[in-house]
């Protein structure tokens, strides 16, 4: 199996939100109710996908490839020095591609030097970002789009002192 991790294509809107969905769907189920569900998916609308276009907070996008099937993305907005998300899709799971996606994010980041990140972790995603080195700083919720709150996990990594943390494939 070949990971490989890419920038996110303008003409890839539309996959970018169906891996979101899908990766929310098939693997956060686990930890959160129906609601937190369909509040943190974002449906394919054409509106959805304008807005992602637009993309206001200039977030940097990545594709996971898998054995040359798109399964993952992920994304960094450097001026908040964020990691802003990680999905994988189910049949690409526990591949190394959501590991994958961190690695580039965090050279991204590294050579934009940004020393350090932060995230929200949703429940599910916890000991992944654990294992990858990045220490719980608080349990707290986010507003959804619809309102509802959704509990994460804030987390953040120096990426100085942890260049090598996690595993690479
Ligand atoms: C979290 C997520 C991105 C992980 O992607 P992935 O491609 O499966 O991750 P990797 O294969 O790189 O996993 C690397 C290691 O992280 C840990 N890990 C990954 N998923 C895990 C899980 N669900 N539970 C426990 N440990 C996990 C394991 O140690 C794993 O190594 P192993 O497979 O050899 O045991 C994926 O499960 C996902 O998209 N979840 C739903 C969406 C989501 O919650 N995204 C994060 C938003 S903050």
């Amino acid at each position: 199996m070949v990971v490989t991790v890419r920038p996110l294509r303008d003409d890839e809107m539309r996959l970018y939100l169906q891996i979101h969905e899908r990766a929310i769907r098939g693997l956060a189920a686990t930890h959160y109710s129906q609601d937190d569900i369909e509040g943190w998916v974002v449906p394919t609308t054409d509106e959805n996908l304008r807005r992602l276009t637009l993309n206001a907070d200039r977030e940097i996008r990545f594709v996971a490839v898998l054995d040359g099937v798109p399964v993952g993305i992920g994304a960094l907005v450097l001026e908040n020095a964020e990691l802003r998300a990680v999905y994988v899709a189910p049949e690409g799971a526990r591949r190394g591609c959501g590991s994958a996606l961190v690695h580039a994010i965090e050279q991204t980041a590294r050579d934009n030097e940004v020393t350090r990140l932060t995230l929200d972790a949703s429940l599910n995603a916890e000991p992944f970002y654990a294992v990858l080195g990045y220490d719980v700083l608080e349990r707290t919720e986010v507003p959804l789009p619809n309102h509802h709150p959704m509990a994460v996990v804030r987390m953040g990594k120096d990426l100085q002192r942890f260049p090598h943390a996690g595993r690479r494939r």
